[in-house]
């Protein structure tokens, strides 16, 4: 049988996919790594299939590798007999713990099946939150700003792990970016915060981001010449060299 990898998306119950919640529905139980995957995964799953796992608050790896194989060697069991999930917020493949219990059941239970369940990343949340369009073309970088740090270089860039909004400000400021930051984006737990103002944000919560984008950046897109009179429209759709997936 099989463990599914399953995104829960950013935290309304609501975003998760139909695939996921139908795996979360037949799943004889559901694996969670914290608090908040396990108040989503109860919106879809009675209490009593919910898996217990211990995870120790530690950088410590050894202490990690222990506690992940521990894990692994709970749910491989289960998951030769029949289905189980272990659910992340966003997408398992993007930033996430799940990666430490693939690592660990491909060393040490190999015979496990393995199948992913992806969800609604922040990497993609961020933009409607935020009221930021990516547009085609764009390129967009993923980075961690974690203790106050402020990576550069790339004109567009996510950051996640905000934990010191004010001082990651200074620097990203310095830099010469534009940022905006959000707080528990698309979350039932918590209250969600969308602002430009770091000082908004100077108590530490993990379940911050920030996009930022430097200040002389040109936006180069078809639609971006519309005046206001529409005279210089372009109708992407007379572009007759695009096929119809590239207008998706
Ligand atoms: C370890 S990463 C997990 C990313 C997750 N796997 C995903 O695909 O969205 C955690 C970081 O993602 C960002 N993040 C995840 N969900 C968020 C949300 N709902 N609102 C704001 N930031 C979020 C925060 O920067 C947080 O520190």
């Amino acid at each position: 049988m099989t463990l599914y990898g399953v995104g829960l998306g950013p935290g309304e119950s609501d975003l998760v996919t139909v695939r996921g919640k139908r795996v979360l529905e037949n799943a004889d139980v559901v694996y969670s790594p914290g608090r908040l995957s396990r108040s989503v995964a109860l919106e879809h799953v009675p209490e009593e299939r919910i898996g217990d796992l211990e995870f120790p608050m530690t950088r410590d790896e050894e202490t990690l590798r222990t506690a992940w194989k521990a894990a692994a060697a709970e749910i491989a069991p289960n998951a030769r007999e029949g289905d189980v999930a272990f659910v992340t917020l966003g997408d398992p493949n993007v930033y996430s713990t799940f990666g430490h219990l693939r690592r660990t059941l491909e060393a040490f239970h190999p015979d496990v099946d393995l199948e992913i369940v992806p969800g609604v990343s922040a990497v993609t949340a961020f933009a409607t939150a935020l009221g930021v369009e990516i547009e085609a073309g764009a390129g967009l970088s993923l980075r961690e700003a974690a203790d106050g740090t402020a990576p550069t270089g790339p004109d567009r860039m996510i950051l996640f792990k905000v934990t010191d909004a004010p001082a990651t400000h200074e620097g990203l400021l310095d830099a010469g970016y534009d940022v905006t930051y959000g707080r528990r984006l698309f979350m039932e737990q918590g209250e969600t915060l969308v602002t430009d103002d770091p000082s908004e944000l100077a108590d530490r919560d993990y379940y911050t981001l920030a996009y930022a984008e430097r200040r002389d950046l040109e936006v180069e897109s078809a639609t971006a010449v519309f005046t206001q009179d529409g005279d210089s429209a372009v109708d992407p759709n007379d572009d007759e060299s695009a096929s119809d997936d590239e207008r998706e």
